[in-house]
């Protein structure tokens, strides 16, 4: 039977359960109106009742239930109020009163930003730590290097001075403009996910938090679901969700010392496209010229790149001139050579990751590649 024929009965919702948006994004695979099938087939089911509908879903409110179903002119029955979006901010509500709108906004736009703060505690005898980034995975794709990810994986959980986090395209996204073609999927976002929390389950543990990258945005944009699926991969794994772009604060102490080394570290998932060497590097040392990070990283342009920046300055206390020493690396990616890279005469790149060595007992910042 077509998808667009089908009623609420015969719909396989056992796999959707817990799954967020994957039913819509189900619905709109071969359906260009899958979204409203969506939104009619789950207000057959819930009976109108949104926050049984985000139950099932996975959500903790019902309120994205309810404004999918405001869109396509549904009533709903469960409780309704405004939605989050991926960001985890609130949206307020268009019908308020102008004087009522002006005061949240102002309340809102005085909020501060925090950097996320990583308290790491180091096993005894070891005064080196060892950071991994891992980006750029773009799972699904036929070159998507999974035994290399797996190695790593083993490296990091056998490892006990390791902590590592992620930096974004974990998924494979192939739209009509993009660059890459249709095609090489071998497996969709939903089996994508079920493979990731696999691998990282054992090294959850160690993971300071997950960031978001270009394919999770353009798949949010696509499924018009304003829902991140490295979100989903996020709350899978009990990890934070980082953003695009973020700052992480390591604090770094061996356990058996008081002895405190502090990290100022700021990650993007990275920018462009550049098809020279020297293209990727320059795209890094933008991202750099943005924060004042001693330690800055970005993924996305699969290549492996580490410069070392340093920067003259006065030390205000003596006056004497001194250097700044900074670091900043690109991470390789795990797509293996072939589709666009080839079609561009892209040169073949390195594949896995890198490794940052942070001092314990002083401060020292390197890089392994
Ligand atoms: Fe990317």
């Amino acid at each position: 039977m077509p998808k667009t024929t089908q009623a609420s009965d015969a719909i396989p919702w056992e796999d959707f359960r817990g799954n967020r948006w994957e039913f819509v994004r189900w619905c709109k695979q071969d359906d260009p109106n899958g979204e409203g099938r969506a939104a009619a087939l789950l207000h057959q089911k819930f009976a109108g009742n949104s926050q049984w509908a985000a139950d099932f879903l996975g959500f903790k409110r019902g309120e994205s239930v309810a404004d999918l179903w405001k869109q396509y002119g549904y009533a709903t029955l469960g409780r309704e109020a405004q939605r989050r979006t991926s960001l985890g901010t609130e949206r307020f509500d268009d019908d308020e009163p102008a004087e009522v709108l002006v005061a949240k906004l102002r309340e809102y736009s005085l909020r501060k930003v925090y950097a996320h703060l990583n308290e790491w505690v180091v096993p005894a005898g070891y005064d080196e730590a060892w950071l991994v980034p891992i980006c750029d995975i773009q799972g699904g794709h036929r070159l998507s290097a999974i035994d290399r990810l797996c190695a790593l994986c083993e490296w990091i959980e056998a490892t006990p001075n390791c902590m590592w986090f992620g930096g974004g395209d974990w998924y494979d996204f192939v739209c009509s403009t993009g660059k890459q073609k249709k095609g090489n999927e071998i497996m969709g976002p939903r089996g994508t996910r079920k493979v990731l929390k696999h691998i990282f389950w054992p090294i959850r543990k160690k993971c300071i938090g997950l960031g978001t990258g270009n394919h999770e945005l353009q798949i949010e944009r696509a499924t018009q679901v304003e829902w991140d699926p490295c979100h989903d991969l996020a709350e899978d794994l009990e990890v934070p969700f980082l953003g695009y772009a973020f700052h992480i604060v390591h604090k770094i102490r061996a356990e058996d010392s008081k002895h405190i080394e502090w990290y100022y570290h700021y990650h993007s998932h990275g920018k462009g496209g550049a098809a020279t060497a020297s293209g990727r590097t320059n795209a890094l040392l933008q991202i750099a010229a943005t924060t004042t990070a001693e330690l800055v990283s970005c993924g996305h342009l699969h290549d492996e790149i580490s410069r070392t920046i340093i920067q003259r300055g006065v030390d205000p206390k003596t006056l004497e001139i001194v250097d700044h020493k900074r670091l900043a690396v690109m991470t390789p990616s795990f797509q293996k050579y072939g589709d666009f890279a080839e079609r561009m005469a892209l040169p073949p790149a390195p594949l896995g990751s890198i490794s940052i060595r942070l001092g314990v007992d002083r401060h020292s910042l390197h890089v392994r590649q």
